[in-house]
């Protein structure tokens, strides 16, 4: 069980936007975000499981950047399962699925995609890390990508950012990168561009 919100979509087969915060946030942070990119569709936006110090996240770390990863591995399955049952329960199209992370919440949904088939069906990931190493990630034909980084984003070196992009290319997913002049925080520039992004493959 994870706690989360639910909203039905305004339009009949927009996606559902699958929220996922940063450290420290909840289930309502990325509301108006949503609202931003994507007014017609779902939403199902979920607070993290794991407390570090009272904030919630997705799951553990040994330190910052460093994840704990067999919690990472055991909370992206719990993820991805509550996704599919609360699609039956609220009766969405699992297949039309877009997750929209920031930070910690961006490198969950990157990790569903390095580890669950056809998890998603898209993923807006701003600020994300490159969840794991030396695995095997499953085809991601028809996957589409949105990626917004900081070029001084002191948490995420540029250089792993790219590795993000170019894992995800071998995968075969459809990567659209967009870098402002900041750093980890998240920035309207890169919020309208993903609205761009938004429009143009879910949107027509
Ligand atoms: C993480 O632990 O997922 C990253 O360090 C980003 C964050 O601070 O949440």
């Amino acid at each position: 069980m994870m706690k989360h919100v639910y909203f039905e979509g305004k339009k009949k087969g927009a996606p559902t936007l699958v929220l996922l915060h940063g450290t420290g946030g909840n289930e309502h942070d990325l509301l108006s975000l949503a609202e931003m990119i994507a007014p017609d569709a779902a939403v199902l936006s979920v607070r993290g499981n794991v407390l570090e110090n009272g904030m919630p996240r997705f799951f553990r770390r040994l330190a910052e950047g460093v994840f704990d990863e067999q919690d990472l591995l055991f909370r992206t399955k719990e993820l991805t399962e509550f996704i599919s049952e609360k699609a039956k329960e609220y009766q969405f199209d699992r297949n039309k699925v877009v997750a929209i992370g920031y930070s910690n919440g961006a490198n969950i949904a990157a990790s569903m995609m390095y580890h669950h088939e056809q998890s998603l069906n898209g993923a807006i990931l701003f600020h994300a890390m490159v969840p794991r190493r030396g695995v095997n990630i499953p085809d991601l034909t028809n996957t589409k990508v949105f990626i917004g980084a900081g070029k001084q984003d002191p948490l995420i070196p540029l250089n792993e950012t790219k590795e993000l992009i170019e894992d995800l290319k071998k995968a075969n997913a459809s990567v659209t990168e967009y870098w402002v002049n900041g750093g980890h925080q998240l920035v309207r520039e890169e919020v309208e561009e993903a609205k761009k992004w938004y429009d143009q493959h879910y949107n027509k």
